[in-house]
């Protein structure tokens, strides 16, 4: 028996409704694998001003480093839309990414079979698609110096951001890429605007650099345009893409609707001090409190906990088979449905994978 101490955020939105399911599977994984989790509640995001006036309070942070790892839903709504950029609940996300420093967001794209129709590319185009991005997550114009927003002396309003990276940073992300890519497809698509911006030129420098220890994998590099272009006209070339913390994001979302659902979904943040798993689905305002959320990001993000947080690559298996059997036996959530389909609230798709466990 192993025991580990996870935080648990339950967000904003549909965060808690899908939280709820996934603590479900976690419960189940524990009483099926003798493990004992103690599960200790954390707030960030719009949660954490209503009730402590801000995004994140210093305890949190402190607990949240005591745990093994953070399991996160989402943050956000318009309730908050309107408060400075610092106060906003997305400060209080970019505040426990930086202060956990898991700078690796693994973010795994890949189609469950039998939800392949849900694609809005054609099925030739999107067959055995199985990449996986690996984008920068504590560095680069999202927290680069200076920015802000001043008035200069003649009137005029100036708002700017810096898209910085060192050295190092660039380093430790693309060894990230490179060990993925030994264990998968054996190519790295790395993504920059080398053809305009200082900041690329040195990450591509540093990712060739880095590459020479890599001989059995493929490095390509790849200017964000064409990146996204690509990324709709023929998926398949790509294995693992490496990107900064800005163009991850953008193509993320992209690659996301590869599958369909982007509500389905999971996300890593490895290699601080504690891991961080969170969907990369938001919180879904318009929808929260009906219990029709899809659940299955937030599962399957929880299966990524248990195998690159706790180490537990077995019981990861089990959720991410769960899942599969569920959605073959027709089990659909409203924003998956299609007629012949069992149609589902959060609860009945989060028991019918905690069944099949
Ligand atoms: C994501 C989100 C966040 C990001 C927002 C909510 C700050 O879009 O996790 O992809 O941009 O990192
Ligand atoms: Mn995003």
């Amino acid at each position: 028996m192993s025991e580990f101490d996870i935080s648990i955020m339950p967000g904003d939105g549909i965060g808690p409704e899908i939280m709820e399911q996934a603590l479900g599977v976690l419960d189940k994984i524990a009483k099926k694998f003798s493990h004992k989790f103690n599960y200790k509640t954390v707030y960030i995001g719009g949660c954490s001003i209503d009730k402590f006036g801000k995004p994140i309070t210093d305890e949190t942070i402190a607990t949240v480093l005591s745990t093994d790892a953070l399991l996160f839903s989402s943050v956000g709504g318009e309730k908050w839309d309107n408060l400075a950029q610092d106060m906003r609940p997305e400060a209080g996300l970019l505040a426990i990414r930086k202060a956990i420093l898991g700078y690796a967001n693994l973010r795994p794209i890949k189609i469950f079979p039998s939800m392949e129709s849900f694609s809005t590319l054609k099925p030739e185009v999107i067959s055995g698609i199985d990449m996986i991005i690996v984008r920068e997550l504590v560095s680069g114009i999202y927290f680069g110096e200076p920015k802000g927003v001043v008035s200069l002396p003649d009137g005029t309003r100036k708002g700017f951001n810096t898209m910085a990276y060192k050295d190092y940073e660039i380093e430790r992300i693309a060894k990230i890429a490179f060990d993925l890519a030994q264990k998968r497809g054996k190519k790295v698509t790395s993504v920059d605007k080398a053809n305009v911006l200082d900041v690329s030129t040195l990450w591509r420098d540093v990712v060739s650099e880095v590459h020479k220890d890599y001989s059995d994998v493929e490095l390509e590099f790849m200017y964000v345009d064409n990146a996204a272009m690509q990324l709709v006209r023929n998926p398949s070339q790509f294995d693992v893409i490496l990107a900064g913390n800005l163009f991850g994001d953008i193509l993320s979302d992209e690659a996301s609707m590869i599958t369909g659902s982007l509500g389905m979904l999971p996300s890593a943040a490895i290699g601080g001090d504690v891991g961080m798993f969170e969907p990369v689905h938001g919180s879904a305002p318009d929808i929260a409190g009906k219990g029709i959320a899809n659940p299955i990001g937030q599962i399957i993000t929880t299966a990524m906990m248990l195998r690159y947080g706790l180490n537990l690559e077995t019981e990861a298996e089990a959720v991410e088979k769960a899942v599969a059997d569920t959605l073959k036996a027709g089990y659909r959530t409203a924003d998956i449905f299609r007629e012949s389909n069992k149609k589902v609230s959060t609860a009945q798709m989060g028991e019918a994978i905690i069944e099949r466990i």
